[in-house]
């Protein structure tokens, strides 16, 4: 009762501003409403790769081994969100993050290259679970090393074996030694990593669950292997697979945002709005979270990995704006 007097008068006293955000103002991580993150290090853990340190806020309410997070960065005054996989077990007192700088990346090319202790970013709450029970047979490819560490590192897995596929240098290599698993590392300057080359390497491959991360190809390559010889496989994507689509595009109107952004038959509903100015909500923006649903009122979408049509017509249509392109002009409720 004390509690609630006194919130109705510190909420009195600082009207039209709520206490949180006096709270936000003094110290942007005591924020009980908008999580954030202050970076405290940065470390080069690969010729294109820095792993950030960071120090999250009240709000942060944890992970488990295996997810991944957002994190947001303002770049020519909006904010843009990206997701990176945890690599930092639950207790450890800070999070870590690994980042490799792409060719033409605007986020990872600011977090490898740019960020600097002290930086403020915005944090998404954890996501994902990519984990498996039992023995397992962990593959990866360059970057794709991330959701690895953070599982081995989390003290998630008993029975693991682990192939780290890079070309000269390997991303985290100072680190491989301490993890908790077997570990063989493929140099992939002389030929990429195969399915093939697994017989050698980890004679028992057949009785233990795959995961795998890494470029496109390797993905394709070892799911492929799996299915084919019956071994269960999971597979953690940093993009998502080409889109299927036809068309024109058209406008999109978002109503909330009050933006009209143009938009092509290939491009995601939000990549067009955040491109035309709309704060959009995200998270893996690759249709596995639902962050980023919207209500489609009017017009018609397609869904860039089926290529199925979606319509207003067909009465109260969610569409996840990170996987639907415009399909003629359309208008949704974010
Ligand atoms: C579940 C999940 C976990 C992830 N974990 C990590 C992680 O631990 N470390 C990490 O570095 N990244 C990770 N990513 C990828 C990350 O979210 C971004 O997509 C990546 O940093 C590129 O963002 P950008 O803004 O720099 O590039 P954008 O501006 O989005 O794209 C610029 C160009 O780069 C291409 N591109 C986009 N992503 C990639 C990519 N991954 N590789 C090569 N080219 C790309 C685009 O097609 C485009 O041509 C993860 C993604 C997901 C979905
Ligand atoms: S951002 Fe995760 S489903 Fe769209």
């Amino acid at each position: 009762m004390i509690a609630g007097v006194l919130g109705r008068a510190t909420r009195a006293l600082t009207t039209p501003l709520l206490p949180d955000d006096y709270l936000a103002f003094v110290n942007p991580l005591w924020s009980l409403r908008t999580p954030r993150a202050r970076v405290v290090a940065t470390r080069p853990v690969g010729p294109a790769t820095t792993e950030l340190t960071l120090r999250t806020g009240v709000a942060w309410r944890g992970h488990r081994p295996g997810q991944h997070v957002g994190l947001g960065v303002d770049l020519g005054g909006r904010r843009h969100w990206r997701t990176y996989s945890i690599t930092s077990a639950p207790t450890d007192e800070h999070l870590t993050v690994s980042v490799t700088a792409v060719v033409d990346g605007s986020v990872s090319t600011h977090l490898a290259r740019i960020a600097r202790p002290g930086d403020l970013l915005g944090l998404g709450p954890a996501a994902g679970g990519f984990t498996a029970d039992g023995p397992l047979l962990m593959i990866s490819g360059g970057s794709g090393i991330t959701p690895m560490l953070g599982l081995l590192r989390g003290g998630a897995v008993a029975d693991a074996v682990l192939v780290h596929s890079g070309r000269g240098g390997h991303v985290h290599a100072d680190d491989l030694a301490d993890l908790p698993a077997t570990v063989h590392r493929h140099d992939s300057t002389g030929g990429h990593l195969r399915p093939a080359d697994l017989d050698d390497l980890v004679p028992d491959w057949r009785s233990r669950t795959m995961l795998v991360c890494g470029p496109a190809g390797m993905l394709d390559a070892f799911s492929t292997a799996a299915t084919d010889a019956g071994v269960p496989c999971v597979v953690e994507r940093f993009r998502p697979p080409e889109p299927v689509a036809t068309g024109t595009g058209g406008t999109v109107t978002f109503t909330t945002s009050g933006v009209v952004a143009t938009a092509d038959a290939v491009t995601p509903l939000l990549r067009a709005g955040e491109d035309a100015g709309a704060l959009l909500p995200s998270g893996c923006r690759m249709g596995i979270c639902h962050t980023c649903v919207g209500r489609l009122s009017a017009g018609a979408v397609r869904n860039l990995h089926t290529g199925e049509l979606e319509t207003a017509d067909e009465g109260d249509v969610i569409v996840r704006t990170c996987v639907s392109a415009a399909a003629g002009d359309c208008v949704v409720d974010l």
